[in-house]
């Protein structure tokens, strides 16, 4: 008799004990995991991009939510949960696990974990080549290391970096933030351009270009005549120069290329194909 109440009691005080424990491993787990500016990342530390810069290069990179969005190095997800209220798939590649899982909980908060997804992974090991706008602010070298792989992705895809630049691949557009943002003000943005360096035979003659990034050089031959080209530019796959009082415009698809060509005898279609191998 004796002997079953002292079970009893044991067992009351196990479970009392055990549903301690069990409360007090929910308050330590919901209590949230406070990341530091400046704390150690894998390749940069983490210091956030102000919100209001985080509108500005979305909004530089005229995101839509046809667009998919890939963060490098997402910290706590603010950029990839701002594309996502905005519609817009988007997806952080981060390292450090408790970032991806501060992130993880931030997209909940704000109802888009439907949108907005995270991974933790190295961004050097990450296959970010569906990514339509590629959004980052890491650091200089790290963008030139990245620079190749950019390049190869598909032609028009958007890049915006807080802050840091590409070398010598200028951009094409720059915005700062004014308002609301004290520090890491700048963004900067390119699109990837189409390859057409080379020599491209056109009905009446040959293209030759040279091309450094989205910047191109060269010579149309038309009639036995050499005229150089000028105002010659790449932006994604479309294409334009200016030769002779005629400005071409046109699109490269792999290739071949066609578009207009405007000049003082009106407006007429133009087309090219590739010479010999790409
Ligand atoms: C300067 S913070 C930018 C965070 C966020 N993109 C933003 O703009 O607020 C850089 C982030 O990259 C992460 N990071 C550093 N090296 C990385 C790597 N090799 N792979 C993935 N993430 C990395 C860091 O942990 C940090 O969160």
């Amino acid at each position: 008799m004796l002997r079953s109440r002292f079970v009893r009691q044991s067992l009351f005080i196990f479970c009392l004990f055990m549903a301690a424990a069990v409360l007090f491993a929910q308050a330590a787990a919901s209590a949230e995991y406070e990341p530091m500016v400046g704390q150690a990342g894998k390749d940069v530390v983490w210091v956030p991009t102000s919100p209001a810069l985080v509108e500005k290069m979305l909004d530089l990179a005229k995101v839509t939510p046809q667009d998919y969005v890939i963060d490098l190095g997402s910290g706590d997800g603010r950029t990839v949960i701002t594309a996502a209220k905005r519609g817009t798939r988007a997806h952080g590649i981060e390292y450090n696990p408790d970032m991806v899982a501060l992130s993880k909980r931030a997209a909940a908060k704000e109802g888009v974990s439907g949108k907005a997804t995270f991974a933790k992974a190295d961004l050097f090991e990450s296959d970010f080549s569906q990514a339509t706008v590629i959004t980052m602010f890491l650091l200089p070298d790290i963008n030139l290391k990245l620079r190749p792989k950019i390049l190869d992705l598909k032609p028009g895809t958007r890049i915006v970096s807080n802050s840091f630049t590409m070398g010598e691949w200028t951009a094409d557009q720059t915005v700062s933030a004014s308002e609301g943002c004290t520090s890491y003000c700048t963004a900067y943005l390119w699109i990837v351009p189409a390859k057409a360096e080379g020599s491209w035979r056109l009905p009446q003659g040959e293209l030759n270009l040279t091309q450094t990034f989205q910047m191109l050089s060269g010579t149309l031959t038309t009639g036995g005549a050499t005229a150089k080209i000028s105002n010659a530019k790449m932006s994604g796959d479309r294409i334009r120069f200016s030769v002779g009082g005629a400005q071409y415009t046109g699109r490269v698809n792999g290739g071949s290329m066609e578009g207009t060509v405007k000049s003082s005898d009106g407006t007429r279609k133009w087309s090219a194909t590739r010479d010999g191998k790409m």
